[in-house]
């Protein structure tokens, strides 16, 4: 096989996760995983600089987002599972990088900006949070990552890690190489209220809900309200239904429901029938695989095991060469 390389990429570990995740990030790590070797890492250090007062529920969060990535399809026997903070040299190279990395790199950092003025300020006003891409770069050049699939938001971090490698090449020996992102496209996926799908919206559809909870969900979604008898013409447009169902574009000739919809043809009922069936279907091998792995938890820790072993070996090697370049070895 002709070696591509690595992929590296990662997830915080901060809840469960919904279809938008799924038809976003993680289909695309289905994808990848047949073509490439891949490095899927928990991000938990990440987790920590904006969560960092709150650790309780980190454990179990970090458990159930593998058992979601393995139940949707993440192959543990190719693919590399690992969590960041078991792999001392993530912290140790994001230091090293952090001494070549000007401050105004990462004032300027969009994300930075945004969030900044999204959460409250003294929480996030911390050098963890400012260093977040420094210690993003570390992930990546770590393992020498040449393709990184991220959501569009990821895009100024991976330009930093390009700016933070091509520095570090410069200043000491050509080590890394200039990693490029694969955009993993994420609809913005509508949740069961017509607003973007989102845990702080509550209005998620859960990877690990269980059929009936997902029936009910949809069941409960409100569509046009001025149609009050099946007859009465509908508005797609103005319908959560609708919005949710045209990001299932495999399962639906949207031309048939926006047209009988609109002619007063199609109830509602049946509409939301349909919708969920296709969302179980897509589902569908998720849940023997889950109701595994919930009960046998203790595979999940050995997955993280056998990552940790293999991520361990590359990430030491990497860091000989890194110490020698800056004459630290
Ligand atoms: N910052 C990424 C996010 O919030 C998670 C992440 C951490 C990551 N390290 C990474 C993604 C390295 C790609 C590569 O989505």
């Amino acid at each position: 096989m002709v070696d591509k390389g690595i992929v590296l990429s990662g997830m915080r570990p901060t809840g469960k996760l919904h279809l938008g995740n799924l038809m976003g990030a993680l289909n695309m790590w289905i994808k990848l995983q047949k073509e490439y070797s891949c490095f899927f890492m928990v991000a938990d250090l990440h987790a920590l600089t904006t969560d960092y007062g709150d650790t309780k529920e980190i454990r179990e969060n970090i458990v159930q987002m593998v058992i979601d990535w393995l139940s949707v399809g993440i192959d543990p026997k190719n693919t590399v599972i690992f969590r960041q903070s078991e792999i001392l040299e993530h912290s140790e190279l994001c230091l090293l990088l952090s001494n070549i990395t000007p401050l105004p790199w990462l004032f300027r950092n969009p994300t930075y900006k945004e969030q900044l003025k999204e959460l409250k300020k003294e929480e996030i006003f911390t050098h963890g949070f400012l260093g977040y891409p420094v210690l993003q770069a570390a992930d990546i050049l770590l393992y020498k990552s040449k393709i990184v699939p991220v959501g569009i938001d990821q895009l100024p971090h991976l330009e930093l890690t390009r700016e933070i490698a091509r520095r570090f090449n410069n200043l000491y020996k050509k080590v890394f190489p200039i990693p490029r992102q694969i955009l993993t496209e994420s609809p913005k996926l509508t949740g069961t209220d017509g607003r973007k799908m989102s845990k702080s919206y509550n209005n998620c559809i859960y990877i690990s809900d269980d059929k009936e909870s997902i029936i009910k969900k949809v069941k409960n979604m409100i569509t046009d309200p001025a149609r009050i008898r099946v007859s009465d013409k509908g508005h797609p447009d103005i319908c959560s239904v609708f919005a949710l169902f045209n990001n299932f574009p495999h399962h639906f000739a949207k031309y048939d429901i926006e047209r009988e919809c609109k002619e007063g043809k199609l109830p509602c009922v049946e509409c939301k029938q349909w919708l969920y069936s296709s969302v179980l279907e897509d589902l569908k091998e998720n849940y023997e695989k889950r109701l595994y792995y919930e009960k046998n938890k203790e595979e999940i820790n050995k997955v993280l095991e056998l990552g940790k072993e293999k991520a361990l070996r590359i990430a030491r090697k990497t860091m000989e060469e890194v110490k020698q370049a800056m004459q630290l070895a």
